[in-house]
């Protein structure tokens, strides 16, 4: 099951938003490529190469938006701008440990895929519901 992108995590900063859908669209590929090979059974050497790519892909898409997003804060001066980073930091530290989790077990089933949908629903939904609605409430206070 995708993971859904909802109207209320819209924060408000156009930029932002347009970046956050697009880190569900890649989190989303990656998952449902997942799904596909679980329902082929084993993880073959060719499979573990495509779903490392997705990974790698998600990763990278997601470095290049939290150095966006702390651009931004440093421009509007925000106060919290190393708390933020930290969460970014972790966040990022997660999906790598999830990244070799994954690739450790030796196969992919409905468990592995239904942790890995839900740990990266709680860290997409979590973050820009909490963390990046403080950013932006600050960003339109102070624009
Ligand atoms: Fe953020």
């Amino acid at each position: 099951m995708p993971i859904e992108w909802k109207s209320e995590l819209e924060i408000g900063v156009e930029e932002i938003d347009q970046q956050h859908k697009k880190l569900f669209e890649v989190a989303n590929n990656l998952l449902q490529a997942c799904e596909e090979e679980k329902e082929k059974g084993e993880m073959s050497q060719r499979v573990e190469e495509k779903l490392e790519n997705l990974f790698y892909f998600l990763v990278d898409y997601t470095v290049t938006h939290f150095a966006d997003e702390e651009e931004l804060q440093l421009k509007y001066n925000y106060p919290h701008y190393e708390e933020h980073k930290r969460s970014h930091q972790q966040l990022i530290d997660q999906i790598n440990q999830l990244k070799l989790d994954f690739f450790n077990a030796d196969q992919i089933d409905t468990e592995l895929v239904e942790q890995i949908t839900e740990q990266i629903r709680e860290w997409l939904t979590g973050h820009i519901g909490k963390i990046d609605r403080n950013l932006a409430e600050y960003i339109q206070s102070n624009g």
